[in-house]
């Protein structure tokens, strides 16, 4: 087993299930403690054993990411447990259908509420840890649906646009602080979110021909956060299997 983020701290929001517990549990694997965040605790509960039966290191802390307390906090009590912060993955996401036409203000709140302002409170807070330390790393989750349209999805197509346009922006703001920041965009992955796709549904639309697991958007988001991705900031790296490419 190799250990390159040894005495490294990551957090890890959505971190209950799908690809969120996937890449807690890959940060754990490299060695870095991990603080799980997520509004749902048993899962949050499941995922730290699961990190602690593989030997690592890690603590749940509940939060609901679209609230500006309970972010501050979160950062607040991770540098309490583990003193640093050197890694952050905004993951925490909704999705609720709708056109245009039909969604409800209801609706359209509750997933930017989420999705995109919680993913700017996360880096507003995990920015301001960061500065006071050695720098760090972030990796927002967007969507392949940060970069293209898809029907009935507008507000998670709005919200996930606009995760990429704050990754960019935010990076180029504190390039020079030795913060890098980047997104990542998902294709079809087979998780919670996902449950009422079949795999074979995903795997006719994806040109590799199978239906992502939450691992490989883990391992994209481990490499990002490593010295092997030290150039890379302000970057939204699909992973999806050539969908975009179509
Ligand atoms: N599964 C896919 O095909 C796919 C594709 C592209 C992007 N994504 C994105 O990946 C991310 C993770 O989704 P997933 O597929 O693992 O789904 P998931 O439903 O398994 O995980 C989402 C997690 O976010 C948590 N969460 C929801 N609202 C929260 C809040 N207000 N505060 C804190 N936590 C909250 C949920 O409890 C859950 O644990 C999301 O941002 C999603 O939009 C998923």
């Amino acid at each position: 087993m190799t250990h390159k983020f040894e005495g490294r701290v990551a957090l890890v929001t959505g971190g209950s299930s799908g690809i969120g517990r996937g890449t807690a549990l890959a940060f754990a694997r490299e060695g870095a403690r991990v603080v799980v965040a997520d509004v749902n605790d048993k899962g949050g509960a499941e995922t730290v054993c699961m990190i602690k039966e593989i030997g690592g290191e890690g603590v749940f802390i509940k939060t609901n990411v679209s609230q500006a307390n309970e972010v501050e906090e979160l950062i607040k009590r991770t540098v309490e447990a583990y003193n640093r912060l050197d890694f952050a993955f905004n993951n925490a996401g909704i999705a609720i259908g709708g056109t245009a036409a039909d969604l409800t203000e209801t609706d359209w709140n509750s997933v930017i509420s989420v999705n995109l302002k919680g993913v700017w409170l996360c880096m507003k807070y995990e920015i301001l840890q960061m500065l006071k330390g050695e720098g760090g790393c972030i990796v927002n989750t967007a969507s392949i649906l940060g970069l293209k349209g898809a029907s009935g999805l507008t507000a998670y197509v709005a919200s996930k646009h606009g995760v990429v346009g704050l990754t960019k922006t935010a990076a180029l703001e504190y390039a020079e602080e030795g913060i890098r920041i980047n997104a990542v965009c998902p294709g079809w992955i087979k998780t919670g979110m996902t449950e009422n796709i079949s795999e074979d549904q995903m795997a006719a639309q994806t040109p590799i021909n199978r239906a992502g697991k939450p691992e490989d958007v883990a391992g994209c988001v481990v490499w990002l956060c490593s010295d092997a991705a030290s150039f890379v900031t302000g970057h939204a790296m699909v992973v999806d299997g050539g969908m975009v490419a179509k």
